[in-house]
């Protein structure tokens, strides 16, 4: 059928042809010019249509570059993120690694990732958590922004009373510090830290700032429960850093205050949190047992809990001096009277007196006492301090005491 119908417009068309022929030739020549132009026509529209498919290609190969790298971001957008897990110990192409919730896992080292050390943090693959990435953290720089570092500004002449602690601390941390050739011909070691203990306000944290002021040490302060609550699965690693920058800042001394929140007796109810307050503690025994007498670093911890303090903290070889500052006797209250007095302009005023009054105060409480006094003073429009005002001071800042324990601030 379809030959058929071939055939039929083949004939047809000749027959057109024939019949063509059969025209006068002045028409036939207008018509060739006519063929002429419109064929001209045709090969200029010819080339436009290529110019313009030259133009598409182009676009398509555009658009298709565009789609591939959105097809990629998609695709890198749907993987799985990677899980960042500490490497503990590295053995030929496997290691035993870390997860931030203390489960350990040993894992496959991809070929990629090279000179893998343990303490080194890695990328690890969700499900199959084969290590594929090392990362690298500054370690340093973590610390600076979490810690207190500085040169204290406070002397000995700022502490009062306390000469039995003033002794012995200087014994223990300043003497190593500024003398160590002294230890070594007697051949002895010093302690590698001590720890205070006592009541709020009685001067631990001012004893820890002396000291490293008159040694001239590098002073870190941790807060042991910041490091716990606010550095999550980060708290042991935050430890080994500490003792790093410390030795490489020595001489240093590493004040941990509140050292209760870290190292209390164990209750092992098995929680995440429990469980990271340990590896906190373990590291910092670790730290304890690692560095040498002979460094020039040392440690001063503090808390107004001893009696909840884990033993293994107080071993010998590690914070095995404890140095109880009680709240002062009358001989100390007027001294610290006096430290605090000192800038004030007082007239008549009985410091003895006073220091007899204030049982049972903190060095702290007493501060606060002058403190009030010059209030007393200011409210009056006077320019100086009587003793009524420090009388009256004294009851204020007993009243707040027993009205609310946590009445008085203690710096
Ligand atoms: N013995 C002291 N001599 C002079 N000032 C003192 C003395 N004890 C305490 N103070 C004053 O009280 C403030 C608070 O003392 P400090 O911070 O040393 O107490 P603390 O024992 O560390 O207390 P906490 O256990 O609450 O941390 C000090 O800044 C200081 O001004
Ligand atoms: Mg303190």
């Amino acid at each position: 059928m379809a030959e058929d119908t071939n055939k039929e417009i083949m004939y047809s068309e000749t027959r057109s042809l024939s019949s063509q022929e059969a025209e006068p030739k002045l028409k036939s020549e207008s018509e060739t010019e006519k063929k002429q132009t419109s064929l001209s026509k045709l090969e200029e529209e010819n080339q436009y249509i290529q110019q313009t498919l030259v133009k598409v290609l182009e676009e398509t190969s555009a658009l298709r570059e565009m789609f591939n790298a959105a097809n990629n971001e998609l695709q890198n957008l749907k993987k799985p993120a990677l899980i960042v897990a500490e490497v503990v110990q590295v053995m030929q192409d496997k290691a035993i690694i870390r997860l931030p919730n203390a489960n350990k896992f040993f894992s496959h080292i991809s070929r990629t990732v090279k000179d893998l050390r343990s303490g080194d943090n890695v990328l690890v693959d969700q499900k199959s958590l084969n290590v594929v990435e090392k990362v690298n953290t500054s370690s340093n720089f973590d610390v600076e922004r979490f810690v207190i570092i500085d040169k204290p500004k406070e002397t000995w002449e700022k502490v009062g009373g306390l000469p039995e602690q003033i002794k012995e601390i200087k014994e223990v941390i300043e003497l190593p510090l500024t003398k160590p050739e002294l230890f070594e011909k007697i051949g002895i070691q010093p302690p590698k830290g001590v720890l205070l203990h006592g009541p709020p306000g009685t001067g631990k944290t001012l004893l820890a700032k002396a000291v490293a002021q008159s040694t001239n040490a590098t002073f870190i302060e941790v807060v042991a429960s910041e490091l716990v609550q606010k550095f999550i699965g980060e708290g042991a690693k935050l430890v080994k850093e500490i003792f790093d920058y410390a030795r490489n800042k020595a001489p240093a001394i590493v004040f941990i205050d509140e050292i209760d929140a870290l190292a209390s007796v164990r209750m092992e109810n098995g929680t995440s949190g429990e469980r990271e307050v340990n590896r906190t503690f373990m590291q910092l025994l670790a730290e304890l047992d690692g560095f040498d007498c002979m460094d020039k670093v040392k440690i001063i911890a503090a808390t107004n809990r001893p009696d909840i303090i884990d033993p293994a903290l107080l071993r010998p070889g590690r914070l095995d001096r404890l140095l109880e500052i009680g709240l002062p006797d009358e001989k100390g209250r007027s001294e610290i009277l006096n430290v605090h007095t000192q800038k004030m302009n007082l007239k008549k005023v009985k410091l003895d007196e006073l220091a007899e009054q204030m049982e049972n105060f903190s060095g702290a409480e007493i501060k606060a006492v002058c403190t009030e006094a010059g209030y007393f003073a200011i409210r009056e429009g006077r320019e100086f301090v009587t003793h009524q005002d420090f009388f009256d001071a004294v009851e204020k800042v007993r009243w707040v005491d027993e009205d609310d324990e946590g009445g008085v601030i203690h710096g």
